[in-house]
């Protein structure tokens, strides 16, 4: 179980991250222009937030599995040795509150009815989301091709 969900949850961020990135361009592109909100956007908005929720559900359980986590969660000098901080802390703490902002973001726009405050709504949120979420990646083993 450890390993698919590992691999789970180290191939959804392609996906996450990409979408994120869109998303974000596409709302800010379109609050700058003020572009009317349609159809495709609802939609962008959408399969980015069930994407930042899926991988937060992996992650969840991931935690719970993980020798990695446990090593880290026993480490000695936890909180001095960034490794296991960022592991049994740092990242989840952050990529909760990045995925907070993506679902408030979310669920601020869908009440709004002006177009271009939902755009700017969706564009603050969902950046903010994706710089949280980027800084605490653990660089040194994601892409798994690169480590
Ligand atoms: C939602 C945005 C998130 C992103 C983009 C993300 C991304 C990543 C990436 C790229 C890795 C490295 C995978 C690898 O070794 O190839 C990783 C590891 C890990 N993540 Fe996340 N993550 C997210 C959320 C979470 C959450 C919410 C949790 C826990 C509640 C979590 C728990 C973990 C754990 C435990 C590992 C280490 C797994 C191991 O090596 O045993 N992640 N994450």
């Amino acid at each position: 179980m450890y390993t698919g969900l590992k691999h789970l949850h180290s191939f959804w961020p392609y996906l996450l991250l990409s979408l994120t990135l869109i998303a974000g361009l596409v709302f800010l592109s379109k609050w700058f222009r003020k572009k009317p909100f349609n159809a495709g956007d609802k939609k962008l908005a959408l399969f980015t937030l069930i994407a930042a929720h899926l991988q937060f559900v992996f992650g969840l359980i991931l935690y719970f599995v993980s020798p990695v986590v446990k090593a880290a969660l026993h480490a000695p000098d936890m909180m001095s040795d960034p490794t296991s901080r960022l592991y049994a802390v740092e990242h989840i703490a952050t990529m909760i509150i990045a995925v907070a902002l993506i679902t408030i973001g979310y669920s601020r726009a869908k009440r709004i009815d002006d177009a271009t405050k939902k755009h700017k709504t969706l564009a603050i949120f969902f950046l903010l989301g994706l710089v949280l979420m980027l800084s605490r990646i653990p660089w040194t083993v994601w892409p798994s091709f690169m480590a």
